[in-house]
């Protein structure tokens, strides 16, 4: 190998203080949020068949999850109100007495160190599963934002700390905002899903959490996964509309999204680790396949290399415990 002119990249690779000293990217409990499926009805506790080790869980059970929760070191969840009734408008989305305005005041009451974010969606509680207002078979956009604004206003004031509007209807973060500022909650965040694809990674959470639209697909509101430019045009109205978080969901799939909307604009971005990407490596893990632990730390890691500052993922718990024996 005389006169040979290499660089020796290995040289930072030697050993693990080596590597640990040099590693750029880090995962933290901070990070994570804790995604759980709040149930009408007592002594409930579910496991989703397609999510094995998630459960729906009724009020009885949610201040004991959430109390694990805070022992583990994770400081914020997001909440999904799973109701009984379902109309064609999606009433208890918006209703005092819903189970996830039910959910936000109990666990700010009995954990109140918890971060709560409120997904605000209405396809849980419409009887159609679609994520607004339908009138001849579709999804009107501006009828749906007043009920949205509705939902949003209730959650706040439940006593959310965040506002995460997912249902993808054009202009919701301008709606939403003006709507908590009147009410009164100027300083309550949003937490935009900026950018979110129509995708089959959601199959899982749609088990979860009863929410499959009854006909059709959401490809009139959420995004065409072969798009890049659309995405940022999306990232770009939330921003300009007063968003101050940006989810892009689904994760594994959209780094390259993640990595662009974290490089335009200076909020902090979030990446939604979605259901199918959950179930995906536990099949594998159950099935021997694959090393659970070594591959969530690897794909979570990726994330944030990508650009995502937090993740919403249902293996948080998980990922809390691995971070603590290490
Ligand atoms: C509600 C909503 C969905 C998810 C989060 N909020 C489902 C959907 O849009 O159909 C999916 C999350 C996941 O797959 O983990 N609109």
């Amino acid at each position: 190998m005389k006169d040979l002119q290499f660089k020796r990249h290995r040289r930072l690779r030697t050993t693990e203080s080596m590597r640990s000293l040099v590693r750029e990217t880090h995962l933290n409990k901070e990070d994570l949020i804790f995604p759980i499926f709040v149930v009408e009805g007592e002594n409930i506790k579910n496991e989703v068949s397609s999510m094995p080790g998630v459960y729906q869980v009724s009020l009885d059970y949610l201040t004991a999850e959430m109390q694990e929760l805070e022992d583990l070191g994770i400081r914020s969840v997001i909440l999904f109100g799973v109701p009984h009734e379902k109309d064609e408008t999606g009433s208890q989305a918006y209703c005092e007495t819903g189970i996830v305005q039910k959910a936000i005041r109990q666990v700010k009451e009995d954990v109140p160190s918890l971060t709560v974010v409120a997904d605000t969606c209405l396809c849980q509680y419409t009887d159609h599963g679609h994520c607004g207002v339908v009138r001849d078979g579709e999804i009107v956009n501006d009828e749906s934002l007043e009920l949205i604004v509705e939902t949003a206003v209730s959650q706040a004031k439940a006593g959310a700390d965040i506002i995460a509007p997912s249902n993808m209807m054009d202009g919701f973060v301008a709606a939403i905002r003006r709507g908590l500022d009147e009410a009164g909650f100027v300083n309550t965040p949003i937490m935009s899903y900026a950018v979110k694809y129509a995708s089959s990674f959601y199959g899982p959470f749609r088990d979860a959490a009863h929410s499959s639209p009854q006909f059709g697909d959401r490809r009139a509101y959420q995004m065409d996964p072969a798009n890049r430019l659309e995405a940022i045009r999306e990232a770009q109205s939330d921003v300009e509309e007063g968003a101050d978080f940006l989810i892009v969901k689904p994760a594994l799939a959209y780094l390259d999204i993640m990595r662009e909307v974290k490089d335009r604009y200076p909020l902090p971005v979030v990446a939604y680790n979605v259901s199918g990407e959950y179930s995906m490596i536990k099949a594998a893990a159950q099935n021997g396949w694959v090393n659970e632990k070594e591959i969530v730390l690897e794909k979570l890691t990726s994330m944030k290399r990508a650009g995502a500052d937090l993740i919403i993922t249902y293996f948080a718990k998980d990922v809390a415990r691995y971070l603590s024996e290490s």
